[in-house]
């Protein structure tokens, strides 16, 4: 896999976004990290923005990861306490294993940089041979926490082919 290009799909999970309330930053500068800074050896090759539904979360990691065969999934946003945020357990409902380093890993060093970081309930793990990653909502917290998880997102991406 390594000489491979890693195929990625940044899913941007907000309401407001998916209302056209709000624009994008999250997903945005995702994008813009893997597309032009090559923070990863990858490339975005779906993106899209979805509503705080669980199901509609569900469908969309499904397809990603069984049908259009991603690499990486990268989730954006829903990750905290409010009635609406959704997206660990629609992450952990496609899930066949999960991987609590990764989600430690972006935890202990996000509560280096703020004691919010205890409000994400982000987790990661592994459908099939794709790796799931919830980031934070915010386009400062899912930078963060991008960038905390890169040191093994390539060697990951190398055990589950
Ligand atoms: N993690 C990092 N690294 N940096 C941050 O600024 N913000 C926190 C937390 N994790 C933050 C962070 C805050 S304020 C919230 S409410 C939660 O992420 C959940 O965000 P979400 O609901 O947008 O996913």
């Amino acid at each position: 896999q390594s000489e491979n290009v890693i195929k990625v799909g940044v899913l941007t999970v907000s309401d407001s976004c998916y209302r056209k309330k709000a624009k994008d930053l999250s997903g945005a500068v995702l994008k813009h990290l893997i597309d032009d800074e090559q923070l990863l050896y990858g490339t975005v090759s779906e993106y899209t923005i979805v509503p705080d539904e669980v199901e509609t979360i569900k469908k969309k990691l499904v397809e990603w990861s069984d049908e259009k065969k991603l690499d990486l999934i990268l989730t954006t946003g829903g990750t905290g306490f409010a009635p609406r945020d959704v997206t660990p357990e629609a992450t952990k409902a496609v899930l066949e294993k999960e991987a609590l380093g990764m989600t430690v890993a972006m935890l202990k060093g996000s509560l280096d940089i703020t004691p919010l970081a205890m409000l994400s309930r982000l987790v990661c793990g592994i459908r099939g041979s794709t790796l799931i990653i919830n980031l934070p909502g915010s386009k400062k917290a899912s930078e963060e926490c991008f960038r905390l998880a890169l040191p093994g997102i390539p060697h990951a991406i190398d055990l589950i082919q």
